[in-house]
């Protein structure tokens, strides 16, 4: 029977469309899976898109669309992304599906029957962006991972015994290929052996999840319900047998990659849930690092993407892939820029690997009528073909053993130390000029260059293969070898390249891309960020806003007091927040619209350090209604939101902990 191999991506939050961070990690786990086929393994490539929860229902809300329309949406997207990209994933789970929430609801119920689930009071700090409960928090407290402000929770949940897992988890742990790179499983074990809390695994105060068997009041914490997809996908929880076979197959993952921001809850809550249902772990964990772009990482709260499609229009996915997998060394965090991907696509891939294949096979071509030469006498070779042979021997070896290690880039390196090699080989050995002699010795000596040359050709061209599917299988065409998704990598030996093989139609693989190339991926990124708000001075104007600030200063009479009267100037209402979003070029800045009872209004605030847009919709807020309009970046801001400014920290919100009616006055 066949190996088999399982790996997956996280899944992707919904509440806002895919950019090359989320890419990256795809394109990670699709070369790792491609590799795995060739490798002869049975390989199932899972990913998906994650679509419950606060933070998707509040984005819904701010677009003005239900949930599931929102998440219908965004989920088509990653789907027509990675169709495009070519993503060669198994199946693609979205946690609306019916097949998950049946089979959440199946290993919840299995690990409260285990004894591991019970009934209690949450009373914290919540982080709805990274839907994250924060241990130990107070109110105004910001988020540990993100920095923004936390929301308070008081509700009836169902927790987790966590605390029951902490010496199992260590144990797991001490294996070094649980968790990987070492710096994430040191910090994985220090925050474990700090002592962990039970952790509450449902919420009641809102109804977009799945819910709770027997008491449907509650729905399943999104992160529970998300980390499940990993098995619900291929079939736990099923009463098929064919799932039940093939959750029994491919079950524990082989490698599960994330995003070093999600290690805790993939190297702590993962396999802890996992124990409590009597279920095998997976056998690794891996994390990788951030893309980041213009010095931070790259996210859709921050604004700062880059989309995938803008490459793809231009350079197509190989170069993306190739130049992710080669630019950033993998775990380590990785700067993205238009400027570093041309250059890379022009060096490596135009100059290198393209110009290797175009200048051998064209020499092919004309030397050889286009049929693969062969060294007729031994007496021929000289140390310099035999040196290609010894290095290709040994490349392929080490790009093996990096890949397996997730070196990506060390890998390519060694595959491209050999394209480099060939270049300057064919140079040395000038095979044009050989071919102007029709002496047997000079075509037995350029049979034997252009076949060194050829066949180092062919084992680079397959070990990338899984790195650059599209282009390897074109240079595989052209020397009419077929379907490269044939080849069998642990088989990969030199000579194997046949006498006569011929040429399929030689034509270029990577056109060289000039400065224009920049230019438009920039400017398309440009425009598809959104309009910038037209406004003469955007750029001059002082970046000085005035922050939320707690209520205006009043007129003031005897000894700093005011007069009952004088407060009662002050118009303080309730309001709902509809719509915010961040103002262009202004990084404090907020657009928010607020419903006060009687209108709705457009307020600036100061507080987009504190919170990031979509938190804030559907939120009760207070606002100064009868403060004089007046006008920030051009926009008119009709009121003022009420905040307690801590000192060198950010704006706290005034909220309620009741409910309140909108447009309710304080007095
Ligand atoms: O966290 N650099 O989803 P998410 C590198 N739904 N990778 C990046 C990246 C960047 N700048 N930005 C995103 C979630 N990623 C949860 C996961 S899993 C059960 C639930 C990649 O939409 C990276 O893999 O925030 C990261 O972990 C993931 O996208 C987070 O995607
Ligand atoms: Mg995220």
């Amino acid at each position: 029977m066949s190996r088999k191999f399982y790996i997956t991506t996280p899944i992707y939050y919904v509440n806002a469309r895919p950019h090359i961070g989320h890419a990256y990690t795809t394109i990670a786990c699709d070369t790792i899976a491609r590799r795995q086929r060739m490798l002869s393994a049975e390989t199932f490539f899972l990913t998906g898109t994650d679509e419950h929860g606060q933070k998707i229902e509040r984005a819904a809300q701010a677009a003005g669309k239900t949930p599931q329309q929102y998440a219908d949406e965004i989920s088509a997207e990653f789907r027509k992304l990675w169709q495009r990209m070519g993503i060669s994933n198994d199946d693609f789970i979205r946690t609306t599906e019916e097949r998950h929430k049946k089979r959440v609801q199946e290993l919840f119920r299995k690990m409260r029957d285990n004894g591991f689930i019970y009934k209690g009071t949450y009373t914290g700090q919540y982080c709805v962006s990274d839907e994250l409960y924060v241990d130990g928090a107070q109110p105004g407290d910001p988020c540990p991972t993100c920095g923004r402000i936390t929301e308070t929770v008081h509700e009836e949940n169902y927790f987790f015994k966590l605390s029951a897992f902490q010496d199992q988890l260590l144990q797991l742990y001490a294996n070094p290929e649980f968790i990987r790179p070492e710096t994430r499983r040191n910090e994985v074990i220090s925050f474990v052996r700090s002592g962990l809390r039970d952790q509450s695994i449902s919420r009641s105060t809102f109804t977009w999840g799945i819910p709770v068997p027997n008491d449907p009041k509650h729905v399943i914490y999104v992160w529970f319900d998300a980390l499940a997809n990993y098995i619900t996908a291929i079939g736990y929880g099923s009463s098929h047998a064919g799932a039940q076979e093939a959750f029994k197959k491919f079950w524990p993952a082989d490698v599960q990659m994330i995003g070093k921001e999600i290690v805790r809850f993939h190297c702590v809550y993962w396999p802890a849930f996992l124990l409590a249902a009597g279920l095998p772990v997976p056998k690794a964990i891996v994390a990788h690092g951030w893309l980041l772009f213009e010095e931070s990482k790259m996210s859709k709260s921050r604004g700062n993407i880059v989309r995938t499609e803008t490459i793809l229009d231009v350079l197509g996915a190989d170069a993306l892939r190739y130049f992710l997998l080669r630019e950033v060394v993998f775990g380590q965090d990785g700067s993205f820029s238009f400027d570093a991907l041309v250059q890379r696509y022009n060096s490596d891939l135009a100059n290198g690997l393209g110009n290797l294949a175009s200048r051998t096979l064209t020499m092919i071509n004309r030397y050889f009528k286009g049929e693969v030469p062969y060294p007729s006498k031994a007496a021929s070779r000289k140390p310099a073909d035999d040196a290609i042979v010894e290095l290709a021997r040994k490349t392929i070896h080490e790009y093996g053993s990096f890949f397996d290690q997730f070196q990506f880039s060390r890998a390519l390196e060694t595959a491209w130390a050999l394209v480099a090699a060939v270049d300057k080989y064919i140079v040395e050995n000038e095979p044009w000029a050989l071919g102007e002699k029709q002496d047997e010795d000079s075509r037995s000596r350029l049979g034997t260059v252009l076949y060194t040359s050829a066949e180092a050709l062919r084992i680079v061209t397959a070990l990338a293969h899984p790195v650059m599917p599209e282009a390897t299988a074109k240079i595989w065409r052209q020397m009419g070898l077929g379907d490269i998704k044939k080849v069998a990598l642990n088989e990969l030996a030199w000579g194997q390249l046949h006498l006569g093989t011929k040429l399929g139609e030689v034509q270029p693989v990577f056109p060289r891309a000039d400065k224009s190339a920049i230019e438009r991926m920039q400017k398309m990124e440009e425009q598809g960020r959104g309009p910038v708000v037209e406004e003469v001075n955007v750029a001059t104007a002082p970046a000085k806003v005035e922050p939320a600030a707690p209520a205006v200063p009043a007129p003031i009479v005897d000894g700093g007091k005011i007069s009952i009267d004088d407060f009662a100037k002050i118009e303080l209402r309730v309001g709902l927040v509809k719509v915010a979003e961040r103002v262009p070029k202004a990084d404090k800045l907020l657009r928010l619209e607020i419903d006060i009872g009687t209108e709705v209004r457009q307020i600036l605030a100061g507080i987009a350090e504190a919170y990031a847009p979509e938190t804030l919709v559907g939120r009760k807020v207070v606002i100064v209604a009868n403060l004089a309009p007046r006008k920030l970046r051009g926009l008119e801001s009709n009121g003022m939101i009420v905040a307690a400014s801590l000192e060198g920290g950010r704006p706290v919100l005034a909220s309620f902990l009741e409910d309140v009616p909108v447009g309710a006055r304080l007095k």
